[in-house]
């Protein structure tokens, strides 16, 4: 990445009036410029969030800024406090500028909620110094162990992910933003407030990874920078064991398809495989659970000598969101203290019509012998991931995830917000689903009808890789990876759609969104093969 992208907004935790002024005199950043407010809509106009404090502190203690509900103001700017829509009110005298945050109807208030908050608080809270924002206990109407953390952990996260940029190559940033964001509890259990927010920092440090390595053009982050970035991020830890397959050693070891696939590119692709071990490991009747995580690589998909047309081709960088994905995710396994063992396995190759390029019509044999008719070298994404999901298989784990973009079809069926779900196993796929709630991830179950099987029977090989145009183009590229993964519970997620954001909404930002870290995290942290 060439130009310095500036660190991340810091964000910390002050638990009454006494703690935030040590830590407005601990760290520099400058006075409190603005004071986030969360207010609820109602019948009789928007309100306040029960328990927060008017006047809200904001320094030496006794200073403080009212955030009394101004009706009449919010009557004459529309403001009807939707949720991530903000209203600023300018501070008199020098003072601080009150900020409400849109947070839609009480009742329905959830985590995501004050994620979409922290990032509609962010994005109006100006263009440098450091802002407040107050959260009051028992916000989403959820009591318990927990609620306190996760309610830090998703304003953190909100606040991070909406003010996240990539600027890697503007010869200037001209996009300011504050510099520091604290957290005001309003009766809250400060431990577990302090605990969450640490947790929603390390989170959205993985979904700004691959985020970045995303956006990166792709004649940077070909697959041999993309190995060697995962592994400045991966290999420095005592608990992952790192590995890079070159050109040689994915023949040697018959990978097939990413082979083929390659051969159109004057690139050499890569096979990045890493291990975390987890230093104080779960053990489950006398085993540690073991899931593996794949994703697709394609640093850039010109959809080889099948050509994709120009328009088609524009977003194609976005091509290994499966795979940045997967690194995101395995880079905070330590951090967070996931205690179970992942391995990270991504095949990483450009898809190009060189000369030498796979022809329609070629046949290619997979690692695990079967193989495969290429009647379209487009749909190179169930090639590559037939080798990625074959090496998974071997390693006889409790669970295999995919994330690929893998269809055009399955934006087509389930929009830009959606992920598909599919799956060999209704349990595993349960797990994943309730992950994706927690995560704030949408992802919808689409189904492996057998009567589809035969989409995809090629006339002299095991299997071809399109099924019929026009019908069920992401299920038949699904029922190709299911014969991949022998009888390991499995789950595929189709993530063409929301791996990319056209717009700056909500958490997402324009560009690669990080789509699947933060499933993937919730995912490894709450499995055990005992308890669904
Ligand atoms: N990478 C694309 C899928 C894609 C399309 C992702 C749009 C994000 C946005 C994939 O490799 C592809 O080209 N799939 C083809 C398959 C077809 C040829 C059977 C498609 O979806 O058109
Ligand atoms: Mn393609
Ligand atoms: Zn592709």
């Amino acid at each position: 990445m060439t130009t310095e992208t500036p660190a991340p907004l810091a964000v910390t935790y002050a638990a009454d009036a006494q703690e935030l002024q040590e830590e407005l005199g601990r760290t520099g950043g400058g006075p409190v410029a603005s004071v986030g407010v969360l207010v609820f809509s109602g019948d009789d106009g928007p309100r306040l969030a029960d328990g927060t404090p008017d006047p809200v502190p904001v320094g030496a203690v006794g200073a403080g800024v009212s955030v009394a509900v101004d009706g009449a103001l919010f009557e004459r700017r529309g403001f009807t406090a939707k949720v991530g829509r903000t209203l600023v009110a300018l501070g008199t005298d020098g003072g601080p500028a009150v900020v409400f945050i849109g947070c839609g109807d009480a009742r329905k208030a959830d985590f995501e909620t004050l994620r979409r908050a922290g990032a509609g608080f962010v994005r109006a809270a100006g263009r440098s110094g450091t802002a407040l924002v107050v959260l009051p206990e028992s916000f989403t109407g959820e009591s318990g162990a927990g609620v306190d953390s996760r309610a830090g952990q998703a304003v953190a996260e909100g606040a991070l992910l909406g003010s996240y940029r990539f600027v890697g190559h503007k010869s200037e940033n001209d996009e300011g933003q504050i510099d520091r964001l604290i957290v005001l509890g309003a009766g809250l259990d400060g431990t577990g407030a302090r605990r969450g927010i640490e947790r929603g920092i390390r989170i959205s440090r993985a979904v700004s990874l691959a985020r970045d390595l995303v956006n990166e053009p792709p004649s940077s982050m070909t697959p041999r920078r993309l190995a060697e970035v995962a592994e400045e991020e991966l290999g420095s830890s005592g608990e992952v064991t790192f590995e890079v397959w070159d050109e040689q050693r994915i023949a040697d070891e018959h990978l097939g398809g990413l082979l083929g696939v390659a051969r159109g590119s004057a690139e050499p692709p890569r096979l990045i495989r890493a291990s975390y071990e987890p230093s104080d490991p779960l053990e489950v009747d006398g085993h540690v659970p073991h899931v593996v995580l794949v994703g697709k690589g394609i640093t850039f998909d010109s959809g080889g000598l099948s050509l994709k047309t120009a328009g088609g081709m524009m977003t194609m960088k976005t091509d290994m969101s499966g795979a940045a994905a997967v690194i995101g995710a395995l880079s905070v396994c330590g951090d967070l203290g996931i205690r179970i063992r992942v391995t990270a396995l991504t095949p990483v190759t450009e898809n190009m019509p060189g000369g030498r390029a796979t022809k329609p019509g070629d046949v290619l044999t997979i690692r695990n012998g079967k193989t495969i008719e290429v009647l379209n070298t487009d749909a190179e994404g169930r090639l590559v991931l037939a080798d990625g999901l074959s090496l998974a298989a071997e390693l006889e784990p409790d669970a295999i995830i995919d994330l690929a973009t893998l269809t055009g079809a399955c934006v087509v069926a389930l929009g830009n917000a959606v992920a598909g779900l599919f799956g060999n196993d209704d349990d595993f796929s349960a797990r994943v689903t309730a992950a994706s709630q927690r995560a704030g991830e949408g992802t919808w179950p689409l189904p492996l009808p057998d009567e589809y099987r035969k989409h995809i029977d090629s006339d002299i090989a095991d299997m071809k890789n399109i099924g019929k145009t026009g019908e069920a183009g992401a299920i038949s590229a699904a029922l190709l990876l299911a014969r991949f993964v022998n009888d390991v519970p499995w789950v595929h997620l189709d993530i063409a759609g929301p791996a990319r954001s056209d717009e700056n909404d909500g958490v997402l930002t324009k560009g690669g969104t990080g789509f699947g870290v933060r499933t993937l995290i919730e995912l490894l942290d709450g499995y055990s093969p005992s308890s669904v």
